[in-house]
């Protein structure tokens, strides 16, 4: 099927299927801007997925986010277009690991990035993504917490609020790969650029970039104060999103594909709301003690 087809396609399937579409901000132009109602960031997403208006949820992203999006509405039917798209992040680390760290660490409450499975999530104290880690770090009110499982992310943390930070040696396969080097060549070769990093980078890249954020927090300051020069070090679509939208800003590279994202693509999401699978399935008692740790995160965000 052509671009056009597929697009014509999925906007009938969302409207016979009573479906919505929500799409993280890594996904491509043509589903970020052709079929998505809602975009943004993991926060947002989870958010946005609580109040919408309707019976099919399919989430443009990689499974945890879907996984989410089940958990805080289990009686809506949840699809993701490949439920076999990985992330090092969720997929480093697991319950027995935070189990372990928690008898090692008794009594130090476990604060678990978004970026995990259920099942990690349902032995953690709180969730947090990459737009809210700080403040929820800082509500909890102790001098030492366990992140987990991103160990940039973590340390990231540790330095922007002073609390001790025990974490788990997981990365971003995506962000782990940028280095101060390029970042400082980049910097030679465009007088005046803004460089914005993703706090998944490690604390070397986000001490030289102007700003650290979540996608959203990253789109929400381009868009604000449009410095004429950017560099977006996180996923390549950030920039293809943006560009698309309003062309006048000029971006340079580099930047990283995550191959888990990209496994959403207008044929995968048309066939998953045709044939409305692969659904999100959880076991109940999971889907509810992770749904705790994540209704905490959300009532302080
Ligand atoms: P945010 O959109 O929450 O910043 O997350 C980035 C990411 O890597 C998600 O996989
Ligand atoms: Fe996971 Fe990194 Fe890809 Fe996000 S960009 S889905 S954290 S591997």
């Amino acid at each position: 099927a052509t671009f056009a087809q597929d697009v014509v396609a999925i906007q009938e399937l969302k409207r016979s299927r009573r479906a919505v579409v929500l799409a993280h901000n890594y996904q491509t132009p043509e589903i970020f801007h052709g079929v998505a109602d809602v975009v943004g960031d993991s926060l947002l997403l989870a958010q946005r997925a609580q109040d919408v208006d309707a019976d099919v949820i399919l989430l443009a992203g990689v499974p945890f986010m879907a996984e989410t999006a089940k958990l805080l509405n289990p009686a809506k039917t949840v699809l993701v277009p490949d439920i076999t798209a990985g992330c090092s992040l969720a997929d480093g680390i697991t319950a027995e690991d935070v189990l372990a760290l928690r008898a090692e660490h008794p009594g130090v409450p476990v604060v678990t990035y978004v970026n995990s499975s259920a099942a990690v999530k349902a032995v953690s104290d709180i969730c947090c993504t990459s737009g809210n880690v700080e403040r929820v770090v800082r509500h909890l009110g102790v001098d030492r917490v366990i992140l987990i499982p991103d160990e940039y992310l973590a340390r990231n943390v540790a330095r922007a609020t002073g609390v001790e930070v025990i974490t788990h040696p997981t990365r971003c396969e995506v962000h782990e790969r940028f280095d101060v080097a390029q970042v400082e060549q980049l910097r030679a070769e465009t007088p005046g650029l803004t460089v914005l990093a993703h706090p998944e980078c490690s604390p070397e890249v986000v001490a030289v970039a102007d700003v650290a954020g979540s996608t959203a927090q990253m789109i929400d300051y381009v868009t604000t104060h449009r410095p004429p020069h950017v560099a977006l070090i996180t996923e390549c679509s950030m920039a293809d999103n943006i560009r698309a939208a309003d062309p006048g800003l000029h971006y340079v590279q580099p930047c990283n594909i995550c191959p888990h994202m990209r496994r959403s693509t207008l044929s995968t999401i048309r066939i998953a709301l045709e044939t409305g699978g692969p659904e999100i399935v959880l076991d109940p008692t999971t889907a509810a003690a992770a749904r705790r740790a994540v209704e905490r995160m959300l009532e302080l965000s």
